[in-house]
């Protein structure tokens, strides 16, 4: 098959000196040079307030680059052509007239401009004001921004509409970083490319389902944006309402955009809310004290630098959650997130309903049923747990679980999995928006989130401790035992 050319852009990254760029954009959009996938005149301009010039900026990048890309990665060739493309501009992004700089540079290429926010959503409007005043913007040009969209449903509403008084919905990628992860797409394949489970898909077959996401990290200085944030702003609202959408919705008629965020949309609008006598059954709130995290000992939460005492801020939610709707009735999904865990774990597991009538050894009634393991790191994978006969001539009929294994790091040994940013960078050159999320997915997801906030703030419960280097407070044990299951623990 031939490989697909990516068209030329000009990427505009305001934030060229943050973190994320730092870290992950500029690594990113190497492993496309070395992977042959950025056109020959596609230009990135780095956009920040500090000064520099394309010399010292270049070198920063290079300096990242050698930090955060793996040695045998670092090719000097590719390196160099790379670096060749970058300019930098330095920019006080509340200038007006300092933006006529990037239309001037833009207009030279005349390639699409692809604006990438890497900056704090408050300053959106103004960068998107300013980019067209200076008549930077045309219908070709796009615009990337990370979450968090907003705060809650009124904010997130307030910066989509400071987005969209400039850019169209088409234009506008919104990044939920999962969904640039292998096996999230993995999950479009798994179920709608075989009928296998495809047929399975549904609450006549499936009794319930564990999304869970852990992570050993703490706050890891990020306290003042962290106390404001919590888990569930941080990881439930976008992350794990995602795979959970993944999860549970309809086939989409097309790979097309659309398709999928209309069947992803429904999904949302059919969550059932939490609240009343659900807030003290269905969800679990913790935050971690002292313990050991990597074999260290850290510090708790309430203790970390820059921390306020008496904060209530959770670091840790397990939840029920009910998608109510033909395909789901019945069937909970229970998630669960959380810093300073005992283990850094993405997974979901898709629990198959027990055989309607059951003639082995009736001890081994617990066993009997499969169960679907998707991993999404650390070992990317996809595992059916399937029960076979015990071999040797004294167990009878005895049964035993075992997997059928896809580990994709054995299956494709040569194939190197590519980091999320990567793949959603290349998607916004080539301008297909399915892996990116639509507004009414940020305003539904928050519109079920914001019952849920409210819910337990005004019934002033405080989080409940747990020692860092756990699965968080046992009463999230409770919470899924109280059902008859329990969390898969063969991680
Ligand atoms: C980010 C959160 O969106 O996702 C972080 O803000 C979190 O707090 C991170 O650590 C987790 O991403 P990943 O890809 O490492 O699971």
């Amino acid at each position: 098959m031939a490989v697909e050319q990516t068209p030329a852009v000009d990427v505009a990254l305001f934030g060229a000196l943050g973190d994320l760029a730092v870290r992950k954009l500029y690594a990113a959009m190497y492993f496309l040079e070395h992977g042959g996938l950025l056109a020959d005149n596609t230009r990135i301009l780095g956009l920040a307030r500090h000064e520099h010039d394309a010399a010292s900026f270049t070198q920063l990048v290079s300096d990242a680059l050698h930090k955060h890309v793996d040695k045998k990665s670092l090719d000097d060739t590719v390196l160099e052509r790379f670096l060749a493309r970058l300019d930098y501009l330095k920019l006080d992004f509340s200038d007006t007239k300092g933006y006529t700089a990037i239309t001037k540079w833009n207009k030279d290429s005349g390639s699409p401009l692809m604006v990438y926010l890497s900056v704090p959503a408050s300053i959106f409007g103004v960068i998107c004001e300013n980019l067209d005043k200076s008549k930077a913007l045309n219908e070709e040009s796009r615009v990337i921004v990370e979450k968090p969209i907003g705060y809650d449903l009124e904010t997130s509403i307030e910066t989509n509409d400071a987005i969209g008084k400039v850019f169209a919905e088409n234009q506008i990628y919104r990044i939920d970083h999962y969904l640039g992860k292998e096996t999230v797409q993995n999950l479009l394949a798994l179920r709608f490319a075989n009928p296998l489970f495809g047929n399975q898909w549904s609450q006549a077959n499936i009794s319930h389902v564990e999304i869970t996401v852990a992570e050993t990290v703490g706050v890891e200085g990020r306290w003042g944006y962290y106390d404001q944030a919590g888990q569930v702003r941080d990881m439930l609202q976008n992350h794990l309402m995602q795979l959970l959408c993944m999860i549970a919705m309809e086939p989409p008629t097309s790979l097309d955009a659309d398709s999928i965020r209309n069947e992803k949309v429904k999904v949302l609008k059919a969550l059932r809310p939490i609240e009343g006598e659900r807030l003290a059954t269905d969800v679990v709130r913790g935050q971690y004290t002292e313990g050991t995290s990597g074999g260290k000992q850290v510090p708790g939460y309430l203790d970390e630098e820059g921390a306020n005492v008496n904060s209530h801020t959770e670091t840790f939610v397990a939840l029920k959650a009910e998608v109510a709707n033909w395909r789901w009735a019945g069937v909970p999904f229970y998630l669960r997130t959380g810093k300073r865990m005992s283990e850094r774990l993405a997974q979901i597991v898709i629990h198959f309903r027990q055989q309607p009538h059951y003639i082995f050894d009736p001890d081994q009634r617990g066993l009997a049923t499969n169960k679907l393991v998707i991993r999404l790191q650390p070992d990317e994978g996809i595992n059916l747990q399937i029960l076979t006969k015990d071999s040797g001539l004294d167990k009878g009929m005895r049964l035993r679980p075992g997997p059928l294994d896809l580990d994709f790091h054995k299956a494709f040994p040569t194939e190197r999995i590519p980091d999320a940013y990567e793949r959603l960078i290349l998607e916004v050159m080539k301008g297909r928006q399915y892996l990116f999320v639509r507004r009414d997915e940020v305003e539904w997801s928050w519109r079920w989130v914001d019952k849920l906030i409210d819910g337990w703030t005004s019934r002033g419960v405080p989080p409940q401790r747990y020692p860092a280097g756990s699965w968080g407070p046992v009463s999230s044990i409770a919470m899924i035992t109280r059902d008859g299951y329990s969390w898969y623990e063969e991680y």
